[in-house]
Formats: C-alpha cells, structure tokens, sequence
C-alpha cells in the first residue's frame, strides 16, 4: 500500500507520540560541545536541552531552577554531531546559560524543519526558520499552518538539472550587460570589506525579477539587519523576499543553519517551478562558523585555520543552488576578501565552485563609482548562454574600449599619452563621461534588462563612431 505524504507524516507523528519518551542527561557542556548521556538519537537529529515538561517518568531529574523568563522556559536545542562510547556529542543551537551537568536532555526524533510557502513572504527568521519579525507565528496564505520539511534535501543529480538558458534580470545595469547571469547560476561578490557588497546585494534584491528573493544574512552585524530590511530592501523588496538572520553573536551551529535553511527554502520554492534568487552575505562567514564547529570536534587545521570539512561544506551548500527539472535557484555569494587578498583559501575555493565571479574593486568606491564592480575583473561563466551574438557583440565593444584605456591608464596619468596612437584609447578617452554614466548606478536607481541592452547599443555606437 503506498501512503501520500501527508497521511505519512500524521503516521509518523502519532507514532513518534507513542513512543515512550526516553531522557537523557547531560553530563558535560565545554565549549562548542555537549556530551548526553541515555539517550538513542541519530547523527542531525535534534535534542530539547532543559525547558518545561520535565514530568515525565524520570521526573525525579533535576530540571533548570529558575525559568528565564514568566513564560515557561524554552528548552534550547542542540544537535548530535557524533555519537561516542561516552554518549551523544552534541552542539549548541542556541544559547546554553543555565545547563548543567544533569540537565534533562529529550530527543526530537527528527532532524532540524524548516517552514516552506507562500506564507513566508515578507517574513524574517533566525537561522533555524523561527520568526524574529514580532509578527506572530508562520501562516500559510489560508491561515493554515505552514508546511515544515526537513532540513535536508538531495543535490539534484548532475544529469536531471536543465541547462541554463534563460538570463536573469538582476537590476544592475553593468551585471545584466557585461557579466549577465542566467538562471541557476551560481555567482560569488568578491570584495574586501566596505566595498560595496551588501549595497550591491540590496540593489539587486529589488531589481530582479525573480519570481522570489530568499536572503541570508549569515554572521553579519546586527545593527544592518534592520538597515538592510528598511532601507536598502523597503516594503515592496521585502514583499516578495523571505530573510534569515543569523547574526555574529550567535553561536556557529546556528550561523551554518541560517545559511542552509535559507537554501532549503530557495529549493523548497525551487521544487515548485519557481525562480528563485538566493543571495547570501557573506559565505566568508559560513565558512567561519564551519571552521569554529570543526575545530572544535577536533579536526586539523589546515590552510589558515581552516579544517577540511569547512571546503566539503562550502561545496554542499554552493551545489544546492543551480537548476533542477523545474524552477530555478539563482545563487548570489558575498565573498569577504581579506585584506583584499583574492586568493585567500575561502574565496579560492568558492571561485572554483561557482559558476562566475563579480570582483567589487576598493579602487573604485574610494572615488565614489558605485557599484564598484570591476568589469573587466568580473567573469559570467554562463554569460554566453543567455545571450544574442548581438548583445555578446556589444559587451565585447565595450569591455575592449575598457581594457585599452585600462593598458593606456599609466600613460594617461602621466599625460605621455599620444592622442591616435590606438583609437580604442581615443574612444574611450572622449566617451568617459558616457561610459561612466552606464556603469554607475545610483542605489535607488531601476534599471530593467531591457534598457540596460538598448543603452549598451547606444554607447557602443557612440565608441564605434568615435
Ligand atoms: N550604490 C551605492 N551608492 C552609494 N554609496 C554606496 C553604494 N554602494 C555602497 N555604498 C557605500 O559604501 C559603503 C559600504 O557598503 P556596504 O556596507 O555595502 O559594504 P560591504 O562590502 O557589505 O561591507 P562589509 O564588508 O563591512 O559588510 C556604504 O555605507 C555606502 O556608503
Ligand atoms: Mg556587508
């Protein structure tokens, strides 16, 4: 007899009800690391540490003293990482104040789940898809609760993904031209900090015209979380965008959640045809919170501190993103660039990975060129795909004129250059104004894919009338 999935999954909570409920304990919490003691729990199943209802049959274990609040008190969550002789190994997601060894620790019986839906439009969660906005609980759009699936889903086989065809407006002039992304692209935003990231990452939140916005905001500050969602996002970006916050005070289990719960909820829309845009800022500090949790288990550091798991991890997360049968998961990466070295290991590895790269140049904000993406630096590994000879023709044009002046530049700044030596540099040289004009963007500023293209032709006429 097969059973519909939801007729299953009422089976498996009612049995799971059932189920006599054992309880642990934990005997010590170091650390990133719980160890629990008595219970039988899967590797990625969940444990309530503490909280209310320790009224079971091994009511006679201590549970926390005093509540955290008048409310009853929350149980945290932790998560088995290993399983040893010794017991449960688990990590924190959430805050530990007030366990100690002898806290009750209960089973789940199931992995991390995550909201999916319509009805999280608009909303802004914490890495583990809980509601931060005081806006009540999750609803589905009929008032219904909404559907939870588990954190964990298949890559799409390398075979069943379709290829990618189609470009995706993002709203950016200089990407949508010189660097256009297709849907299901994978694409990184390397830059040092304060270059213009999480800037450019906002502009494109509101110029795309993906049917839907997921974004991570992964260990970043917690001052430019409301920034982000009020000023650089707005009411009519927020509308049609799902937010997971993860700031960097949190602990690292939960900063690597956010980063795959807000990938399970791209793919949970993704499954239903949709195109997705995911934008996660920063991947820098994913890798972070992975190197934290790695270290702390025990594994060797290797390149700059970094544990090999931290690269296997980054791959799992960046293969998510991409195009299945249907719909589309459109990824965009924010890559901090230490000390604005580009090969630093996170960004190298993330290079090799993704399907493109976007290099914002420090160079460039300094003198107020926003965005400051490096054109001729900024790669679309797709770009070819999704566009017509045409377009490809003119992106041509006026990358040349670009790497011309660029070779000329020390020439020019010296004024040892000759004017006609190279027309190219001549072009570039009388048409600077308008070549400027194409490529800055006010932050407030909407440029559909369209215009972008038929303001590129008008230029590159002007350079090749030049
Ligand atoms: N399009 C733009 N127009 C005008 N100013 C901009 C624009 N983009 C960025 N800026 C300026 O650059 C500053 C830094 O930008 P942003 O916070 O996006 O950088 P970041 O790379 O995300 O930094 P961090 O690494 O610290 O997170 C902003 O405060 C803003 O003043
Ligand atoms: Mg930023």
């Amino acid at each position: 007899m097969t059973l519909t999935a939801p007729v299953r999954t009422r089976l498996d909570a009612a049995r799971a009800a059932a189920r006599p409920q054992r309880v642990g304990r934990v005997v010590s919490a170091v650390g990133l690391g719980i160890t629990v003691q008595g219970l039988d729990a899967a590797v990625g199943d969940v444990l309530e540490i503490g909280g209310p209802g320790a009224t079971t049959s091994t009511a006679t274990l201590a549970g926390p003293s005093v509540a955290a609040s008048d409310a009853a008190p929350s149980a945290a969550l932790a998560e088995v990482v290993a399983t040893t002789p010794d017991g449960l190994r688990c990590m924190p997601l959430g805050r530990l104040t007030g366990v100690t060894a002898g806290t009750p620790a209960r089973s789940t019986g199931r992995p991390l789940l995550v909201p999916t839906g319509t009805g999280l439009f608009g909303r802004v969660l914490d890495g583990l898809g809980r509601p931060i906005d005081g806006r009540g609980p999750l609803r589905a759009p009929d008032g219904g609760a909404v559907d939870l699936v588990p954190l964990h889903h298949e890559t799409p086989s390398a075979m069943q993904r379709a290829r990618i065809d189609t470009p995706l407006q993002l709203g950016v002039r200089v990407l949508d031209t010189l660097t256009t992304v297709g849907r299901g692209q994978r694409v990184g935003l390397f830059a040092g900090s304060g270059v213009g990231k999480s800037s450019l990452l906002s502009m494109i939140a509101r110029g795309t015209d993906a049917q839907v916005s997921v974004v991570a905001l992964v260990g970043e500050r917690g001052r430019e979380v409301r920034e982000f969602l009020e000023d650089d996002l707005g009411p009519e970006g927020l509308a049609r965008s799902v937010v997971v916050v993860s700031t960097s005070d949190e602990p690292a289990l939960m900063r690597l959640r956010a980063a795959f719960v807000a990938t399970r909820i791209a793919e949970s829309f993704r499954d239903q045809g949709a195109d997705v845009v995911l934008m996660m800022d920063s991947l820098t500090r994913v890798a972070m919170a992975q190197r934290e949790i790695g270290l702390s288990v025990g594994e060797p550091p290797a390149t700059r501190g970094y544990p090999p798991s931290t690269f296997s991890v980054l791959a799992e997360l960046l293969e998510r993103a991409g195009t299945d049968r249907v719909g589309s998961v459109t990824g965009l990466y924010t890559v901090l660039v230490d000390g604005d070295d580009h090969n630093e290991p996170v960004a190298d590895a993330a290079r090799s990975i993704l399907d493109g790269h976007v290099v914002l140049d420090r160079k460039l904000a300094v003198t107020g060129h926003f965005p400051s993406i490096d054109a001729l630096g900024s790669v679309s590994r797709v770009a070819s795909k999704v566009t017509t000879p045409e377009q490809r023709a003119a992106a041509t044009a006026l990358r040349t004129v670009m790497a011309a002046r660029r070779a000329a530049q020390d020439l020019l700044d010296v004024g040892a250059y000759q004017r006609g030596t190279n027309p190219l540099v001549d072009a570039a040289v009388d048409h600077q104004g308008a070549i400027d004009a194409f490529l800055r963007q006010g932050m407030d500023e909407r440029a559909d894919a369209a215009s972008s293209w038929s303001g590129l032709a008008r230029l590159t006429a002007r350079l090749g009338g030049a």
